[in-house]
């Protein structure tokens, strides 16, 4: 019988992916959940120099042949793994057959994915295959949309009873010591989703937190939709495969104080200057991506369609390692749960800090799920598609990410005068 790796990182040699291997590599050993790792990919040549880059010190790492396009290599992947980290995108293209076979092959599976059409066809055609398998799949375990969800989950905290929150507002705040640049795919996989507000961009002056902002194109609102619908139904949460007695009462404590609350996202700049590069950019894609040639233009030319936002060769090191965000909470609600008529009466502001989103925070946040899910399987549903919020919500994943650099903070908790 083949070898069968505790994870195989699928996509090894890409951008994120080589990253995510660099992040992995902290977390092998024979005492850690992850002792055995492979990489695979659909070029031994990348992912041997993708190895290379991550680790220096040549650590002996299995190379898998694996291509999307091949669905009898993806078996043979999925058939040597306990967990698949999928970094290959864009999903819309290459991601279902790779979860097909993880079912099918009823190993775990989770991805970076910020694609919400995508994650909700999955849910939609694999939900109760994998429920049968007991494979586990769940997709946006990177800044989308972990941050979005522990960071709600984070302030709906903070409003103890009788007090409850209406609408929370997040505010993604990017910051750089250099320049702020996103990679190529990632640009490709946002573009066919995009939709710019259909009367055009309005700015909002954030006073508390000082920020102006405008609405965001992000997949975190229909994430966090998807795991309220999933504790609308299961109000404690999701029952553990093998679950043991203490974590399931930890889980069920930890759902009973999340508040459901109405969740929007924000792009936030400390000035109004500073958002007009994002309110061109999204006018540009926007206007272009709704015809054919405007695509291939978006696509052929994507560094002068953004100033300099996405570039196809990716950010320098100087440029990841210069990185970092802040995403704020503004939570309005009510003092006292029985008196939710009229104007909130009451603010709670919280905060996540955290290293540049794509290629730092991503891939620290793919390996703590990844290392949970390992060490606590039994914990977690035995199978089937969910957001990621749900699943690892009631777990350490917080005090997790704080000791990798991501924090939460309260800011400030206060009344409001309508
Ligand atoms: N959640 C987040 O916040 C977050 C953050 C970062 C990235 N992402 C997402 O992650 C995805 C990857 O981004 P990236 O910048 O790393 O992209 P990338 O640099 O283009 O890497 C893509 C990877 O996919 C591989 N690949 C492409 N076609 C394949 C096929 N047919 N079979 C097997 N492998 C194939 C590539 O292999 P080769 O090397 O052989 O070409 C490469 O390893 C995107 O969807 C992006 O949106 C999400």
């Amino acid at each position: 019988m083949a070898q069968v790796y505790d994870v195989i990182i699928f996509g090894a040699s890409g951008f994120t992916g080589k990253h995510v291997v660099k992040e992995a590599l902290k977390f092998v050993s024979p005492d850690s959940p992850i002792k055995t790792l492979a990489l695979a990919g659909r070029n031994s040549t990348k992912l041997t120099e993708a190895l290379k880059w991550a680790a220096p010190y040549h650590p002996d790492v299995p190379i898998l042949i694996a291509d999307s396009s091949n669905q009898p290599s993806l078996r043979r992947m999925a058939s040597q793994a306990r967990l698949v980290l999928n970094c290959v995108g864009p999903y819309r293209l290459h991601g279902d057959p790779v979860v097909d076979a993880c079912v099918e092959a009823g190993c775990d599976y989770l991805d970076i994915c910020g694609e919400p059409e995508f994650m909700e066809r999955m849910e939609a055609v694999y939900y109760d295959k994998a429920v049968e398998m007991g494979s586990l799949v769940v997709s946006a375990c990177g800044f989308d949309s972990v941050p979005a969800e522990l960071g709600l989950m984070f302030n709906s905290m903070q409003w103890v009873s009788p007090a409850v929150p209406n609408r929370v507002e997040a505010y993604v705040q990017l910051e750089s010591t250099k320049r702020i640049v996103g990679n190529f795919a990632t640009y490709e996989s946002a573009i066919p989703g995009y939709a710019p507000p259909p009367r055009g961009f309005e700015v909002e002056h954030q006073k508390k937190i000082g920020l102006w902002g405008i609405k965001l194109p992000s997949a975190d609102a229909s994430i966090i939709r998807r795991t309220l619908s999933f504790l609308a139904e299961y109000p404690s949460g999701l029952e553990g495969g093998y679950e043991d007695p203490k974590h399931a009462e930890k889980r069920a404590t930890f759902w009973s104080q999340i508040k459901p609350a109405h969740f929007g996202v924000k792009m936030a700049t400390k000035t109004r200057l500073g958002l007009q590069l994002f309110i061109a950019v999204g006018t540009i894609i926007g206007r272009l991506s709704s015809s054919p040639l405007g695509r291939w233009l978006l696509l052929t030319f994507p560094a002068v369609c953004t100033f300099g936002l996405f570039k196809k060769n990716g950010p320098t090191a100087a440029e990841v390692a210069g990185g970092s965000f802040k995403m704020w909470f503004v939570g309005h609600g009510f003092s006292d749960a029985s008196r939710v008529s009229g104007e909130p009466d009451m603010e709670v502001v919280t905060r996540i800090k955290g290293p540049e989103i794509g290629y730092v925070t991503t891939p620290i946040i793919l390996i703590q799920c990844a290392l949970i899910l390992l060490k606590q399987r039994g914990d977690l549903p035995n199978g089937g598609v969910f957001p990621p919020g749900i699943v690892f919500g009631p777990t350490d994943l917080q005090s997790r990410l704080q000791k990798n650099g991501i924090s939460f903070e309260v800011i400030s908790k206060s009344a409001i005068s309508a």
